[in-house]
Protein backbone atom coordinates (compact mmCIF):
# COMPACT_ATOMS: atom_id res chain seq x y z
CA UNK A 1 0.00 0.00 0.00
CA UNK A 2 1.07 3.72 -0.47
CA UNK A 3 1.89 6.23 2.06
CA UNK A 4 0.36 9.26 0.84
CA UNK A 5 0.65 12.48 2.95
CA UNK A 6 -0.12 16.57 2.27
CA UNK A 7 2.60 18.57 4.36
CA UNK A 8 3.48 22.01 4.15
CA UNK A 9 6.58 22.97 1.80
CA UNK A 10 9.55 23.61 3.04
CA UNK A 11 12.52 25.17 1.43
CA UNK A 12 14.49 21.66 1.79
CA UNK A 13 11.53 20.63 -1.13
CA UNK A 14 12.62 23.41 -3.12
CA UNK A 15 14.80 21.76 -5.76
CA UNK A 16 12.43 18.62 -6.25
CA UNK A 17 9.42 21.10 -6.55
CA UNK A 18 11.55 23.02 -9.40
CA UNK A 19 12.22 19.94 -11.52
CA UNK A 20 8.99 18.41 -11.53
CA UNK A 21 7.89 21.91 -12.55
CA UNK A 22 10.87 22.53 -15.19
CA UNK A 23 9.07 19.09 -17.36
CA UNK A 24 5.17 20.50 -16.87
CA UNK A 25 5.49 23.95 -17.87
CA UNK A 26 6.52 25.88 -21.22
CA UNK A 27 7.12 28.57 -18.86
CA UNK A 28 7.90 27.32 -15.49
CA UNK A 29 8.31 29.13 -12.42
CA UNK A 30 11.96 28.94 -11.02
CA UNK A 31 13.17 27.41 -8.16
CA UNK A 32 14.20 31.21 -6.65
CA UNK A 33 10.02 31.56 -7.73
CA UNK A 34 8.73 29.28 -5.26
CA UNK A 35 11.61 30.46 -2.57
CA UNK A 36 10.38 33.59 -2.82
CA UNK A 37 6.61 32.51 -2.33
CA UNK A 38 7.46 30.40 1.10
CA UNK A 39 9.49 33.74 2.26
CA UNK A 40 6.75 35.58 1.32
CA UNK A 41 4.42 33.27 3.76
CA UNK A 42 2.22 32.25 1.00
CA UNK A 43 0.34 29.32 1.87
CA UNK A 44 2.26 26.34 -0.19
CA UNK A 45 2.22 22.63 0.35
CA UNK A 46 3.25 19.58 -1.26
CA UNK A 47 1.90 15.83 -1.90
CA UNK A 48 4.25 12.92 -1.26
CA UNK A 49 3.43 9.45 -2.21
CA UNK A 50 6.03 6.73 -1.24
CA UNK A 51 8.06 9.87 -0.08
CA UNK A 52 8.64 10.89 -3.67
CA UNK A 53 7.04 14.12 -4.40
CA UNK A 54 3.46 13.69 -6.99
CA UNK A 55 2.13 17.24 -6.96
CA UNK A 56 2.28 20.92 -4.84
CA UNK A 57 -0.02 23.68 -4.72
CA UNK A 58 0.54 27.35 -3.84
CA UNK A 59 -1.97 29.24 -2.70
CA UNK A 60 -2.16 33.42 -1.56
CA UNK A 61 -4.16 34.86 1.06
CA UNK A 62 -5.42 38.18 -0.38
CA UNK A 63 -8.00 39.79 2.54
CA UNK A 64 -11.01 37.32 2.38
CA UNK A 65 -9.71 35.45 -0.59
CA UNK A 66 -7.33 32.57 -1.67
CA UNK A 67 -5.73 33.20 -4.70
CA UNK A 68 -4.28 29.68 -6.45
CA UNK A 69 -1.20 30.69 -8.16
CA UNK A 70 0.62 27.26 -8.97
CA UNK A 71 -1.56 23.86 -8.57
CA UNK A 72 0.65 21.23 -10.73
CA UNK A 73 1.01 17.31 -10.74
CA UNK A 74 4.43 15.42 -11.75
CA UNK A 75 4.29 14.49 -15.02
CA UNK A 76 3.61 10.60 -15.09
CA UNK A 77 1.42 11.25 -12.78
CA UNK A 78 -1.12 13.28 -14.37
CA UNK A 79 -4.74 12.49 -15.48
CA UNK A 80 -5.22 9.98 -12.05
CA UNK A 81 -7.13 12.13 -9.79
CA UNK A 82 -4.37 13.87 -7.25
CA UNK A 83 -4.98 17.50 -9.40
CA UNK A 84 -8.76 17.18 -8.08
CA UNK A 85 -7.72 15.62 -4.71
CA UNK A 86 -5.04 18.09 -4.34
CA UNK A 87 -7.24 21.41 -5.29
CA UNK A 88 -10.47 19.95 -2.96
CA UNK A 89 -8.00 20.04 -0.13
CA UNK A 90 -6.87 23.53 -1.18
CA UNK A 91 -10.55 24.88 -0.83
CA UNK A 92 -11.42 23.01 1.93
CA UNK A 93 -8.06 24.58 3.75
CA UNK A 94 -9.33 27.93 2.38
CA UNK A 95 -13.05 27.33 3.70
CA UNK A 96 -11.45 26.05 6.94
CA UNK A 97 -9.64 29.52 7.11
CA UNK A 98 -12.91 31.10 6.90
CA UNK A 99 -12.00 32.91 3.39
CA UNK A 100 -15.30 33.69 1.20
CA UNK A 101 -14.03 32.25 -2.39
CA UNK A 102 -10.80 31.45 -4.04
CA UNK A 103 -9.69 33.10 -7.71
CA UNK A 104 -7.08 31.91 -10.04
CA UNK A 105 -5.87 32.19 -13.61
CA UNK A 106 -5.61 29.48 -16.12
CA UNK A 107 -4.63 29.89 -19.57
CA UNK A 108 -7.52 29.13 -22.58
CA UNK A 109 -4.81 26.68 -24.05
CA UNK A 110 -4.72 24.69 -20.77
CA UNK A 111 -8.07 22.73 -21.28
CA UNK A 112 -7.63 19.44 -18.33
CA UNK A 113 -6.90 22.73 -15.87
CA UNK A 114 -9.81 24.39 -17.12
CA UNK A 115 -12.13 21.79 -17.16
CA UNK A 116 -11.03 20.55 -13.56
CA UNK A 117 -11.46 24.19 -12.52
CA UNK A 118 -15.25 24.27 -14.15
CA UNK A 119 -15.95 20.94 -12.94
CA UNK A 120 -15.27 22.02 -8.97
CA UNK A 121 -17.74 25.04 -9.09
CA UNK A 122 -15.23 28.32 -10.11
CA UNK A 123 -17.10 30.47 -12.85
CA UNK A 124 -15.03 32.65 -15.62
CA UNK A 125 -15.72 36.37 -13.92
CA UNK A 126 -13.10 38.26 -16.66
CA UNK A 127 -10.32 38.09 -18.65
CA UNK A 128 -6.44 39.45 -18.78
CA UNK A 129 -5.52 40.34 -22.04
CA UNK A 130 -1.86 39.08 -22.72
CA UNK A 131 -0.99 37.75 -19.42
CA UNK A 132 0.95 34.83 -20.07
CA UNK A 133 3.86 34.91 -22.58
CA UNK A 134 3.61 32.30 -25.05
CA UNK A 135 5.37 30.75 -28.01
CA UNK A 136 4.24 33.15 -30.23
CA UNK A 137 3.69 36.76 -28.48
CA UNK A 138 0.89 36.29 -25.33
CA UNK A 139 -1.84 34.14 -23.89
CA UNK A 140 -4.54 36.33 -21.77
CA UNK A 141 -5.66 34.31 -18.63
CA UNK A 142 -9.09 33.35 -17.87
CA UNK A 143 -9.93 34.41 -14.50
CA UNK A 144 -12.37 32.39 -12.26
CA UNK A 145 -13.83 32.40 -8.86
CA UNK A 146 -15.38 30.04 -6.73
CA UNK A 147 -17.82 31.27 -4.30
CA UNK A 148 -18.07 29.10 -1.12
CA UNK A 149 -21.22 30.19 0.53
CA UNK A 150 -23.00 29.44 -3.03
CA UNK A 151 -22.06 25.39 -2.74
CA UNK A 152 -24.12 25.17 -0.02
CA UNK A 153 -21.51 26.26 3.42
C1 LIG B 1 -3.92 20.47 -14.57
C2 LIG B 1 -3.49 19.41 -13.54
C3 LIG B 1 -3.14 20.09 -12.21
C4 LIG B 1 -4.67 18.46 -13.31
O1 LIG B 1 -4.27 17.45 -12.42
P1 LIG B 1 -4.42 15.89 -12.82
O2 LIG B 1 -4.08 15.09 -11.65
O3 LIG B 1 -3.67 15.65 -14.08
O4 LIG B 1 -5.98 15.83 -13.14
P2 LIG B 1 -7.05 14.84 -12.51
O5 LIG B 1 -6.69 13.44 -12.85
O6 LIG B 1 -7.27 15.19 -11.08
O7 LIG B 1 -8.32 15.23 -13.37
C5 LIG B 1 -9.19 16.26 -12.96
C6 LIG B 1 -10.02 16.71 -14.14
O8 LIG B 1 -9.25 17.47 -15.03
C7 LIG B 1 -9.72 17.23 -16.35
N1 LIG B 1 -8.64 16.62 -17.11
C8 LIG B 1 -7.53 16.02 -16.64
N2 LIG B 1 -6.73 15.64 -17.66
C9 LIG B 1 -7.38 16.03 -18.79
C10 LIG B 1 -7.05 15.97 -20.17
N3 LIG B 1 -5.92 15.38 -20.60
N4 LIG B 1 -7.93 16.49 -21.06
C11 LIG B 1 -9.07 17.09 -20.64
N5 LIG B 1 -9.42 17.18 -19.34
C12 LIG B 1 -8.58 16.65 -18.44
C13 LIG B 1 -10.89 16.30 -16.25
O9 LIG B 1 -12.05 17.08 -16.11
C14 LIG B 1 -10.60 15.58 -14.96
O10 LIG B 1 -11.74 15.10 -14.34
P3 LIG B 1 -12.30 13.61 -14.66
O11 LIG B 1 -11.13 12.69 -14.49
O12 LIG B 1 -13.34 13.44 -13.61
O13 LIG B 1 -12.80 13.67 -16.05
C15 LIG B 1 -2.27 18.59 -14.05
O14 LIG B 1 -2.62 17.92 -15.23
C16 LIG B 1 -1.02 19.41 -14.27
O15 LIG B 1 -0.19 19.56 -13.35
N6 LIG B 1 -0.84 19.93 -15.50
C17 LIG B 1 0.36 20.71 -15.83
C18 LIG B 1 0.44 21.96 -14.99
C19 LIG B 1 -0.80 22.82 -15.11
O16 LIG B 1 -1.28 23.09 -16.20
N7 LIG B 1 -1.31 23.28 -13.95
C20 LIG B 1 -2.47 24.15 -13.87
C21 LIG B 1 -2.09 25.54 -14.14
S1 LIG B 1 -3.51 26.63 -14.03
Amino acid sequence: MSIFSIKAMTEADLAAVAEVEQVIYEFPWTERNFGDSLRAGYDAHCMWIDHQLAAYLVMMRVVDEYHLLNLSVRADLQGHGYGRHLLQWGIGRAKGAGMDGMLLEVRPSNVAAKTLYETEGFKLIGVRKNYYPAREGREDALVLFKRFQDMGM
